[in-house]
């Protein structure tokens, strides 16, 4: 691994007042404001619809705000959206990757690499051991020659993540990574992106509508409902009351062996209780 993320800047994003407006009107986002420091691991969590993605399109300038203002490592995400995205390893919620096109997982991989690089783009020695670096790290390796389309959705998602692990740049962001993936893929991304994380000290930025299966591993967690709903530690969020307000009266916090678990319509603990 090349050097250690570290960056100038001493927050990672800085939204004040954020409003993010659809061309038909829907509201998306409304009076964000919040600060996280940089060399996080920061969880985007919400219900279904509470803005994750266009709060992450809004960072990367494929949004714009319609009032107020966000900055990434303290870039406008208006002005100054080129830099920003020279920055970020971004993994989409959909990714438009054709399967009818026959590529190898291995092209997948080192596209995480060769993108950012201007043509012709050729694959380096150095580029192929980053790469199979970053497939060892989501434990697929073996899978370097095999034809992408003919991998299960859990493992896809943990070839996406190896792609952006495999890149450079001090941020990485990923919109529901774990989204299709069985128990044991979750374990594998999550674990992976944790000792990446440890390892580089590079900012992850995750999107996911279930904190359950990273409570233990991330920094800071912001909570969304359109606006923010909270932002602190995991503990501070694993909140009963919190939760309750934004998943409905239904939802409940459990506590097992020391850690928090919590109880919506959409997640349960028996899948997440390792
Ligand atoms: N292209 C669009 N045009 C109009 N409204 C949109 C568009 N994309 C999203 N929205 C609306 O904006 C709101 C926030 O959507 P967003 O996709 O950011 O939510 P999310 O938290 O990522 O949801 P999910 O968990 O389902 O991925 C929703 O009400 C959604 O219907
Ligand atoms: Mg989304």
């Amino acid at each position: 691994m090349e050097g250690k993320h570290l960056t100038n800047h001493p927050h990672l994003i800085e939204a004040e007042s954020l409003s993010v407006k659809y061309p038909n009107g829907e509201l998306a986002l409304e009076d964000v404001t919040f600060t996280t420091d940089a060399s996080t691991f920061l969880a985007i969590i919400g219900p279904n619809g509470s803005g994750k993605t266009t709060l992450v399109k809004t960072m990367l300038g494929l949004l714009k705000p319609c009032s107020g203002s966000i900055k990434v490592l303290g870039y406008d995400a208006k002005r100054e959206y080129n830099a920003i995205r020279r920055l970020v390893r971004y993994v989409p919620q959909r990714d438009h990757i054709q399967h009818n096109v026959p590529m190898k997982v291995k092209d997948i991989v080192l596209m995480g690499r060769l993108l950012k690089k201007s043509p012709p783009r050729f694959a380096s020695d150095k580029d192929v051991d980053y790469a199979r670096d970053a497939l060892r790290r989501v434990d697929l390796e073996e899978l370097w020659n095999q034809p992408f389309p003919e991998l299960s959705g859990g493992q896809r998602q943990r070839v996406l993540v190896a792609r952006a692990l495999a890149g450079e740049g001090p941020i990485l962001m990923l919109d529901e990574p774990m989204s299709g993936a069985d128990h044991d893929s979750q374990v594998r991304i999550v674990d992976a992106l944790h000792e990446y994380h440890e390892e580089s000290q590079a900012n992850i930025i995750m999107v996911t509508h279930d904190l359950n299966p990273i409570h233990i591993v991330v920094k800071d967690v912001l909570m969304l409902n359109r606006t923010v709903m909270g932002i602190g530690h995991p503990c501070e969020i694993m909140d009963t009351e919190l939760v309750k307000q934004v998943y409905g009266p239904t939802a409940y916090i459990v506590e097992l062996d020391g850690h928090k678990y919590c109880i919506t319509h959409d997640s349960g603990i028996d899948d997440h209780d390792r």
